[in-house]
Order: C-alpha cells, then structure tokens, then sequence
C-alpha cells in the first residue's frame, strides 16, 4: 500500500492545511504589517477547481485525512462555499475545517454547513472594542461576534483561537476564558510565533505558555486532560471554578516553548498552489504550474511526495542559526 505523505524523520502527514488566499480584512500586528501586503495577481491564485482536484489528489492518492482552509481570510474568496461543497463530493471525503477571523461569517455560516463544513476555529484577541482595533488594527469586533454567534448556531464544533499580546491583552486571559466557557466554545491560547511582517517578536516579549496557565489559575482550576493528544497542536485541560464544578476545557497551544515538531502531521499549500512542508520552510514545490502544463494527477503526486520528503525536523528556533521565513503568516496560510 501507499505510505502516503512521508518524510526522513518518519513523521506522515494526513492532515493538510489550504491557503485559500493570501488577503485579508484585518491587519493583526503579529500576522501583517499595517500597511498590507502587495496582494498576489488573481491568475497566481488557485481556482475552484484546482483546489478541488489537489485535494482529490491529497486524499485518493496520498493518505490525507483532514483539510483545514485558512487564509490570508478565507471568507473574502466568493466561492468558499463551492469550495467546501466540491471536496465534501470527493468519493474519499476528508474531514473539513476552516479557520476565520468570522468577519462576514454570519450571513455564510448556515451555507458553509450545508455544503459540508464540519467544524471550524475563529481567532478572537479581544472582548473589548479598543483593544480589539489595537491589535486587529481595524474596528471590527461586533461583526467578529456576529460571526462567532451565527457559527455557534450552525456547528456543533467551534474553537476560538487567542494569539496573547504581552501589554496589550494578557490581561484577559480569564475573562476570554470564562466568555468561550459560558458559549460552549473551545478557547485556545497560542504562544505567538516569529513570522510577523515587522520582525518585532521577541522570546522575552512572547506570552508562554506557563504564564498563560498561570493567568487562568487565578481564577480557575486547570488540570492537564489524559486524552492522547494525537497530533493535535494544543494541549488540552479540564476547567473548574473555584469551588470544584467543572466548566469545560481549554487548549494551550505551545508552538515555541514546548515544540510538538515531532509528531507533525501536517502538509501546506499556499494561495499560489505550492507544497510547503512546514510553516517555518525556506522552501516550496509549485503544484500549480505543473497542474496547469497538464500534469497528471500521478506527477502531482510524486512531487508532492518529493516535498514532503524534504521536511525539515522542527522549527528550529532554538538554534542558532535560525532566521524567520521571508513570508508572513497571513502569506504562509494561517
Ligand atoms: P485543530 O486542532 O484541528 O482544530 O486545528 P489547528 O489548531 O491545527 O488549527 P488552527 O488553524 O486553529 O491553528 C491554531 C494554531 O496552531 C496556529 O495559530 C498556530 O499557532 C498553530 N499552528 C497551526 N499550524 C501549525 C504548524 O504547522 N506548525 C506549528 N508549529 N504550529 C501551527
Ligand atoms: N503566531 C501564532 N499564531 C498566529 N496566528 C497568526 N499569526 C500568528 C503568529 N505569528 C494565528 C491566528 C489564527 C491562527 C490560524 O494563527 O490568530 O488564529
Ligand atoms: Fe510541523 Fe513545522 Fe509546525 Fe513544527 S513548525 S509543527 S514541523 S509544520
């Protein structure tokens, strides 16, 4: 049988992760700078169908199990919802999540479920309106909670994503936590990563993840879950209040301090159709050209096959010759 998506350290990946474009309506200052990004020519970017026939190709051919869009802001493409509708039709279907900013989810998320979306993750840093536009750097708040609250009604799985900005929204850790908790929502902090456009992160200025756990246990109780975490970037515990009563679970993300490299089993694409293997890659393998020279679905393949190959065996960042990818996150497919 096919080993599928495999690499030099033994990792397979099953899980791919699509850029669906790489623009967006939020200008978050750890993701982009505040200006923008020159925005990829259309023609550059994939289409419908050659999203649809590479993740046909994912899953029929190469073992992937789970597709995940990102962004860039994967609800500014017209066609999201054909797109979750063509690879939901696929005879192998794969599992299907997005990850959104929820700006203008309420009026698709009902749409997006019906086409086949089974789950998906929306990034939220802020409950307040200020605080929202300083790091968002655009006053978008309401319409993220609209989108949240028409997601919540639609899905019976949505996750809040929480990038934690030291001075600006560690201070409210526990009440985003106790907000997801009262909505039925999975909230996870993430440890924020060194691929800004500005270059300004920092160790020291990073919210770890032990401070994280630290800010929540001044008000709830946090114990570590035994589920086998299979793959999954976030570590997960079990909330209590004070007095004991469970209220749910949050997920800690620990990208840089606690480095989940070895179990990654993951493979990117980004807007322009080109296999990354990992976020932190100074290499990528165009798909598209090929696709569009009329590549067979077997040479698509084997180059897929070659890149994953080549996966580096972590991110690097405590070595010393690390430097940050030239691409931004929003560029790389958050
Ligand atoms: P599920 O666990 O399946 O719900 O999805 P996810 O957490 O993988 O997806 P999501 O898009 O919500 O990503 C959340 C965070 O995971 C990102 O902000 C990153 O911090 C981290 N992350 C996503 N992809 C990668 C990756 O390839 N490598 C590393 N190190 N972290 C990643
Ligand atoms: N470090 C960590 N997470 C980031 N995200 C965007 N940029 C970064 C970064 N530099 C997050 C977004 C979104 C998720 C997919 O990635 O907040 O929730
Ligand atoms: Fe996988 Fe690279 Fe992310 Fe590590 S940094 S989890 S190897 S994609």
């Amino acid at each position: 049988t096919d080993p599928g998506l495999v690499d030099r350290f033994g990792r397979v990946a099953t899980d791919l992760r699509v850029s669906l474009t790489d623009r967006c309506n939020l200008r978050c200052t750890y993701c982009m700078p505040a200006e923008g990004l020159p925005a990829l020519p259309r023609d550059q970017v994939m289409t419908r169908d050659e999203i649809v026939r590479l993740v046909r190709v994912a899953t029929r051919d190469l073992g992937v199990r789970q597709v995940r869009f990102t962004g860039g802001e994967p609800l500014l493409r017209g066609d999201l919802v054909e797109i979750v509708r063509g690879c939901a039709e696929l005879p192998d279907r794969p599992e299907i999540s997005l990850t959104t900013n929820a700006v203008g989810l309420d009026h698709r998320a009902q749409a997006l479920h019906d086409a086949g979306l089974d789950r998906l993750n929306i990034s939220l840093d802020s409950l307040d309106p200020g605080t929202f536009e300083r790091l968002a750097r655009r006053p978008f708040l309401d319409r993220t909670l609209a989108g949240i609250d028409a997601a919540a009604r639609a899905f019976d799985q949505v996750k809040v994503n929480t990038v934690l900005v030291r001075d600006v929204n560690d201070h409210e850790a526990a009440d985003l936590l106790a907000w997801c908790l009262a909505r039925g929502l999975e909230l996870r902090f993430i440890e924020q990563m060194p691929l800004d456009a500005d270059h300004a992160w920092s160790r020291g200025t990073m919210i770890t993840a032990a401070e994280t756990r630290d800010l929540l246990s001044a008000r709830f109780g946090l114990t570590p879950d035994e589920e086998p975490r299979d793959g999954a970037p976030a570590e997960r515990y079990r909330v209590t209040a004070p007095d004991g009563t469970p209220l749910g679970t949050v997920g800690i993300i620990a990208s840089v301090t606690e480095p989940f490299c070895g179990d990654c089993r993951r493979t990117r694409l980004t807007a322009e159709g080109a296999v990354r293997a990992c976020l932190f890659a100074h290499t990528e393998t165009d798909l598209l050209g090929p696709l569009r020279a009329g590549a067979s679905d077997a040479e698509i393949a084997d180059l897929w096959r070659a890149a994953m190959w080549g996966k580096k065996r972590g991110h690097g960042m405590d070595d010393a010759g690390f430097h940050q990818p030239e691409r931004t996150m929003s560029a790389i497919g958050g």
